[in-house]
């Protein structure tokens, strides 16, 4: 949701980080920015908006510099956007500076304590009870480390926290259910809510966990778990580039991450199949005793999910998928034998975390399949399995969906007792081929110019059966997400029993067809049923089926395994959505209400 960074390094390089790493954790939440630096006394700069404008206040204000300082970047929950409500926040006396992602639930009560004791509130938010209490602490005599402390203590809900206080060279940090990162320098220690944000400064971090404090100074860190132990933690090494979380030439994160999904094939792919053709899943090899799955996931990562329990019970697993907000308030039963995957890009969904905390409750076995090693999911449950996509930063989820369906597809296929080699080798021999194909698609996709064409329409509808049917989903989610137009997923069959009743001929439909089987000529006779109520029809298709003499537009993707194809039309989804936002003039990156690591539930 929110971000938030903290370093003690040294007077004229800190705002510098500070702002550079805002820049960095940006997707997460964009609606105001702010820091705090502390020297003599505390100095807090913040505005509503884009971190344009706090760079801009910044510059104005030379004197804003210091050896330690925290900035956030914020996703509103408590309290609309405004300068006001913007982090950092102070006690009264400007003491301390705090920043936090996650929500203080029991707020409310400590902030009528607080007030009953005089103290004077600035802010709707539900974070300006920490600084308030920390100043308690300090009235009462407390040092600032034992006031952070104790304040902490009276906290209850998600919290990832950095603070700074006047007159201290140090950032004081602690976590609970909400990312933080420690970042190790050479001359600097750094705290982010992910190693996004440090990675130009370092490329040696130590993931905290839930309950320990650190305390960060330019020449080291100390870390202590909640009963003040002190903690000496590995460090690891970022394997991800500077490179893969800038632009390039890009215009935008999406489109370049749209076209790194060859390579992100390639990297997922890496390894995890044998010569002939045996899959070897790294971190998960072991499949023993599972007699069935319960993917657990949200938004697109749900979509994934869908597909993934489709190719399960193909290959006769019983596999469900579940939205993981509701999963986690009802869990379905869980026996021996039951595996419950968490799909999750960042590994940082407080839903998807939710539920598979209850899913660890009853006693399940449970997988994380992520992009993020060191994510809370890759830490909390039993193994990781990783999509290795590297950094996504775009807010909407585009290679890492693709990864996604690639690992699930490869878990399938492991996991199978009845795939027999022969399947095994066919499907292998098509994974081998995607990421090509997928650089192929590029180079001939006419996504832009029918964007541009079907750019006023009313209303966007998406179609698919089997395992095309989560990517229908997917390509309405990209296409409402990023456009802001209404736009929906069915299944083919389904349009008939209501939705039927929206389509006009000011509402495109998008239609996958790709092959030719049953299952593909059942969704031409529902794109008939389309074409009759004089809806514009683009038909994404490899050109065997009967689909093109119908559409009003064609979409062309290479021929490949029915399993694969919704990967191959995933892509031209969202090209269409690209380039339909794009026309629109919206904010592609950052599209509005949105962020990208959703840590509240
Ligand atoms: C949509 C999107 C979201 C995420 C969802 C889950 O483009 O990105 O729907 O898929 O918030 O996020 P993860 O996969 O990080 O758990």
């Amino acid at each position: 949701m929110c971000g938030i960074i903290g370093c003690a390094g040294h007077e004229g390089d800190t705002v510098p980080v500070l702002l550079n790493g805002l820049a960095r954790l940006e997707y997460r939440g964009y609606d105001s920015t702010g820091l705090a630096v502390s020297n003599s006394d505390i100095h807090v700069v913040k505005r509503e908006g884009e971190l344009d404008e706090l760079v801009e206040t910044v510059e104005s204000e030379i004197e804003v510099d210091g050896v330690a300082g925290v900035g956030h970047t914020r996703w509103s929950t408590h309290g609309k956007p405004s300068d006001a409500n913007a982090h950092p926040h102070t006690d009264c006396e400007n003491r301390v500076a705090v920043v936090h992602n996650g929500i203080i639930e029991n707020y409310q009560s400590l902030r009528d304590d607080l007030r009953s004791l005089g103290h004077e509130f600035e802010s709707n938010t539900d974070t300006e009870v920490i600084p308030h209490l920390v100043g308690h602490y300090l009235d009462a005599g407390s040092s600032p480390k034992a006031a952070f402390h104790r304040a902490v203590e009276k906290l209850e809900g998600s919290y990832a926290i950095a603070a700074v206080f006047e007159s201290r060279k140090e950032v004081m940090a602690t976590r609970q259910d909400s990312s933080l990162v420690l970042g190790v320098g050479d001359e600097a220690t750094y705290v982010a809510s992910d190693m996004t944000a440090l990675i130009e400064r370092t490329d040696s971090v130590i993931h905290l966990d839930d309950g320990e404090f650190a305390f960060l100074s330019p020449d080291g860190y100390t870390i202590i778990d909640e009963d003040g132990e002190r903690q000496s933690k590995a460090q690891t090494t970022i394997e991800w580039d500077v490179e893969e979380i800038t632009k390039g030439h890009h215009d935008h994160y999406m489109i370049k991450e749209i076209y790194e999904q060859s390579a992100a094939l390639r990297e997922c792919l890496r390894n995890r199949s044998t010569t002939d053709r045996l899959i070897s899943l790294d971190t998960f090899d072991d499949y023993h005793s599972v007699d069935r799955v319960h993917l657990v996931a949200c938004g697109t990562s749900y979509h994934a999910a869908l597909f993934g329990a489709q190719m399960l019970r193909e290959r006769g697993v019983s596999a469900q998928a579940f939205l993981a907000s509701e999963y986690a308030m009802t869990p379905a039963p869980v026996q021996d034998g039951t595996l419950v995957v968490g799909v999750t890009q960042s590994g940082e969904t407080a839903d998807t975390l939710a539920a598979l905390r209850a899913a660890d409750e009853r006693g399940a076995r449970t997988l994380a399949l992520t992009n993020v090693v060191g994510s809370s999911a890759a830490r909390e449950c039993d193994e990781a399995l990783y999509i290795r996509s590297g950094p996504e930063i775009s807010v909407a989820a585009t290679k890492t969906f693709a990864s996604q369906l690639v690992t699930l597809t490869l878990f399938a296929l492991h996991s199978s007792s009845t795939e027999s080699n022969h399947e095994t080798r066919r499907l292998v021999s098509a994974l081998d081929e995607l990421p090509g194909q997928i650089q192929r698609l590029f180079d001939t996709t006419t996504a832009g110019e029918i964007a541009s064409r079907l750019a006023d329409g009313s209303g966007y509808f998406f179609i698919g059966r089997g395992l095309q049917y989560p990517v229908a989903l997917e390509g309405a989610l990209k296409m409402k997400e990023i456009t802001y137009e209404h736009a929906e997923g069915f299944a083919a069959g389904e349009l008939k029993h209501g939705p039927l009743a929206l389509v006009t001929d000011e509402t495109p439909v998008f239609v996958s067809a790709v092959g030719d089987n049953e299952t593909v000529r059942k969704t031409v006779a529902n794109a008939e049923e389309v074409k009759a109520r004089g809806a514009p029809l683009v038909a994404i298709t490899d050109g065997t089926s009967s689909i093109e003499r119908l559409a009003d537009e064609v979409l062309r993707v290479p021929s490949t395994s029915r399993e694969l194809a919704p990967v191959l039309v995933n892509v031209q989804y969202q090209l269409l959505a690209y380039h339909t936002a794009r026309h629109l003039g919206r904010k592609i990156d950052k599209p509005r209400n949105l962020a990208k690591s959703v840590t509240v539930e």
